[in-house]
């Protein structure tokens, strides 16, 4: 859609000075770091390839052997859970001549490439090399499967491929403590959806974080996304990387149905009870938690121009053991995530077309509605051409 359209002063800041502005006088980030390949691959480089991305849910892997096959920013990878319980992210490309080793998901004893054999134990050892015995020098201990750290909280698998990142739990800074009391390592996984967007990642995640756009594109579905909104800021290893904004109104607001016969999670607070925490952890996850469940949203960008999202729904194992729940989950839950992807996923093609010509340009963003977009823009600017000037 925009071959040639990389400028060469892409990385420049002061083509950002805009957007560095106090919300009340800032633009919007130009359109073309929305399609610029070198841009892109820059915000793989400086952001995917620094944080901690979620990979799964504990649940999907519960037993030793159990492995899912992800790709992740162009990397193939398996998640699997070692004879010991360890969780492990390996290389999915063979150390021989690089087969796929394995696909889907399931469970095995230990890894055998689908090529020429060649076997690998679950912590990633090469153990079985037929017929290599006259290669000279070769040493099959020497090329075990590459491995990038995992690490887990409240369910989810983390990965990073930042050996020198803070661990996963203080980079989560608050969010820690304050999602607590709703228990979400005992969550299951009830649904999930999958959906391939032809429009960049950036896109979904300022769609998916500002209100301004529910009483147009879901004014059959949702129409009251978060009156009276609190934002409340997390700062985490340095970097305002987590927020959490409350909804109030749950009868009215976004994820929790009128006339609702599903609990909400034991021993949640007044306020808790009252209120949907919609989480940004940057990059890569999206975190919905209403009070009887928690929905989330993992993005993976595949290239400029197109976002992989698997749509995650998860209730208390106690919700999901109840005669009604498949019928009310089904009623009264599911439809609404099923209306507002759809919208979603319109919305933000829209929006890639609307902005892929040369007469495009952004004026402005409105700071009652847009914060959490403004946000967003100089998180990505801070990594991709550097902390804003200070003068
Ligand atoms: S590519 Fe895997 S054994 Fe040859
Ligand atoms: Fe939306």
């Amino acid at each position: 859609m925009n071959a040639g359209r990389d400028v060469t002063d892409i990385f420049e800041s002061a083509r950002y000075a805009s957007t560095r502005l106090p919300i009340e006088q800032a633009s919007p980030l130009p359109p073309d770091v929305y399609f610029s390949q070198v841009w892109y691959e820059r915000e793989i480089e400086t952001i995917f390839r620094k944080r901690w991305l979620v990979a799964t849910r504990e649940e999907e892997i519960p037993n030793p052997g159990d492995y899912v096959r992800l790709d992740i920013i162009g990397e193939p990878l398996i998640i699997l859970r070692d004879t010991d319980g360890t969780i492990r992210a390996l290389s999915a490309s063979c150390r021989h001549r690089g087969a796929e080793l394995l696909v889907g998901s399931g469970n095995c004893r230990k890894i055998t490439c689908p090529y020429h054999s060649w076997t690998y134990s679950l912590d990633g050892a090469l153990v079985a090399t037929p017929s290599m015995k006259a290669a000279e020098g070769f040493d099959k201990t020497e090329h075990p499967l590459p491995s990038v750290r995992a690490e887990t909280w409240a369910g989810f698998v983390f990965i990073n491929f930042d050996p020198d990142a803070t661990a996963l739990i203080p980079s989560l800074g608050g969010l820690v403590d304050r999602l607590a009391p709703y228990d979400m390592g005992e969550m299951v996984v009830t649904k999930k959806w999958e959906n391939r967007f032809n429009a960049n990642w950036k896109i979904w995640v300022e769609n998916s974080r500002e209100g301004y756009h529910v009483r147009t594109v879901h004014k059959e579905s949702l129409d009251t996304f978060y009156p009276g909104a609190i934002r409340t800021a997390f700062h985490a290893d340095g970097e305002p990387m987590v927020y959490a904004i409350n909804s109030s109104d749950n009868e009215n607001g976004l994820y929790v149905p009128r006339n609702h016969t599903l609990p909400f999670v034991e021993g949640l607070s007044e306020q808790d009870r009252e209120s949907t925490h919609f989480v940004i952890h940057y990059p890569h996850l999206l975190l919905n938690v209403p009070p009887d469940r928690i929905t989330f949203h993992q993005y993976f960008p595949e290239g400029p121009e197109w976002t992989r999202i698997t749509s995650w729904c998860c209730f208390p194992k106690s919700t999901v053991e109840r005669p009604d729940f498949e019928h009310e989950a089904e009623e009264k839950y599911y439809p609404s995530m099923d209306l507002f992807l759809a919208e979603d996923k319109g919305i933000c093609e829209v929006v890639h077309r609307g902005i892929g010509g040369s007469l495009a340009g952004f004026s402005r963003y409105s700071p009652d509605e847009e914060r959490t977009v403004h946000e967003f823009s100089n998180y990505v600017l801070d990594h991709v051409v550097g902390p804003a000037d200070p003068t």
